[in-house]
């Protein structure tokens, strides 16, 4: 049976019927309440917390992200403009490109936000550019963890960071190109729910440390899992007090001169469960031994449970005391792997029910793709006063091509029903 219950299922199903399918909505007092218990239990050390824009760069997350007072990593030269933009201070973004390029790396030193290396090839033509400069560098501490293996960042197979095993190279570019490595980063992988791999793979960065004396931050990534599916617990924040802060603390306490800030950089802890997709079931196909709901969204809208397996609770708001059956939920794109859920129990559906398909808040949108030209899904704010913000529309197939290709929209042929009535008539002569 559905194990959980959408925080606001009215306000959900109102959203479904006043705006329409598919669509994203967003609960900001979610997005608060997550920051608030991250804060709470990184207390006692001195830390900052960055958010990994890449779960969701939507501009009302961000702002409220902003106004309580995160800095974010950003990724990529669009995620920086837009950090920018949002009026994130230089100094609380960081900047950690993968196959940095001469350009990306020189806007962002234009930008005045901290960079973010993870190759030694990089290390040294950033040093050739600037030196005598500040600099962080990502290590790889050959350690990983992940929902699944296409989100372990770290270990003898990844390609990020540079490895512990190298920290000699490290230090002799810097040496040559009289760098200051103020900062050393790490991020093993995501949706992890266990504590002590994390501080396992920071006991790692915390030895390297020893190795920098310039340093004024220690950039513990984020990984910080939530539970999607029955059976997972979330993370249990005493433990992850007494496992990582705790230590964290005393190494502080142990090395006082060093005065260094902890910087944690979560992406999905912060907005998963604030997101909903809300889903139009409109095809109900009994198929040999199973039922397929067919729904008006896709692979393309939510890529996760095609890629990862994830699993998404999924809630029948319209007949939330249905009697589950099993189902087959799938998408509208021509792809056998578009599926939201397969052997999945979900309340009775009937055809034009609405699904709410759950904590899609990191990593649903942000990974969106209009594959076989679907129109991307409406996204909607849930504010702290329980208003709703509409942040964009669902465009409509003309708005759609018009839009990609603006030099046809002169030659738009008449919209026209005639080519199916034709059709018909030649079959009835
Ligand atoms: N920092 C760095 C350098 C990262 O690469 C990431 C995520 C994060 C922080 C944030 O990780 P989080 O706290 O969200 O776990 N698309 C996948 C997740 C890919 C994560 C990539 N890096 C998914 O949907 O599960």
């Amino acid at each position: 049976m559905t194990s959980r219950v959408p925080e606001n299922k009215k306000v959900l199903l109102e959203i479904a019927n006043n705006f329409g399918t598919p669509t994203y909505a967003y609960n900001s007092n979610r997005i608060h309440s997550q920051i608030e218990t991250l804060r709470k239990h990184t207390a006692g050390i001195s830390s900052r917390l960055l958010y990994a824009m890449k779960a969701n760069s939507l501009r009302p997350i961000l702002q409220q992200i902003n106004k309580e007072g995160m800095g974010v990593d950003a990724v990529s030269p669009a995620e920086l403009e837009l950090a920018l933009r949002i009026g994130f201070a230089p100094e609380h973004i960081l900047f950690s490109s993968n196959n940095m390029t001469d350009d990306e790396m020189r806007r962002a030193a234009s930008a005045g936000v901290t960079i973010n290396i993870g190759e030694l090839s990089r290390l040294r033509q950033y040093g050739k550019t600037y030196p005598g400069s500040e600099i962080c560098v990502r290590l790889n501490p050959r350690i990983g963890a992940g929902h699944h293996a296409h989100v372990i960042t770290a270990g003898e197979e990844s390609k990020f960071g540079i490895s512990v095993d190298q920290i000699d190279d490290i230090i002799s570019v810097a040496h040559e190109f009289d760098l200051q490595i103020i900062g050393l980063h790490q991020h093993i992988g995501s949706g992890i729910l266990e504590t002590r791999i994390i501080w396992k793979a920071i006991s790692v960065l915390l030895d390297a440390a020893l190795n920098f004396p310039d340093l004024k931050f220690l950039n513990l990534g984020g990984g910080l899992g939530v539970p999607y599916r029955p059976d997972e617990k979330p993370l249990d924040m005493a433990e992850w007090e007494s496992v990582i802060i705790k230590p964290l603390r005393k190494y502080r306490a142990k090395h006082p001169s060093r005065n260094l800030e902890f910087i944690f950089e979560p992406g999905r802890y912060i907005v998963a469960e604030s997101g909903t997709l809300l889903v139009e079931v409109n095809t109900l196909k009994p198929s040999n031994d199973r039922i397929f709901a067919g729904v008006d969204s896709g692979m393309g809208h939510l890529l996760r449970p095609v890629i990862y397996g994830a699993h998404h609770t999924i809630y029948n708001l319209s007949n939330p005391d249905g009697v589950p059956r099993t189902y087959d939920v799938v998408g509208n794109i021509c792809e056998s792997a578009d599926f939201f859920a397969r052997d999945r129990e979900v309340q009775e559906i009937r055809e034009g029910d609405i699904l709410a398909i759950m904590d899609v808040g990191a990593y649903g949108m942000s990974m969106a793709s209009e594959y076989n030209l679907r129109p991307l899904p409406a996204e909607i704010m849930i504010l702290e006063n329980g208003d709703t913000e509409i942040i964009s529309h669902r465009e409509s197939a003309e708005e759609m091509i018009d839009r990609i290709y603006p030099e046809l929209i002169r030659q738009k042929v008449q919209a026209s029903t005639s080519p199916s009535r034709s059709n018909i008539q030649d079959r009835e002569t």
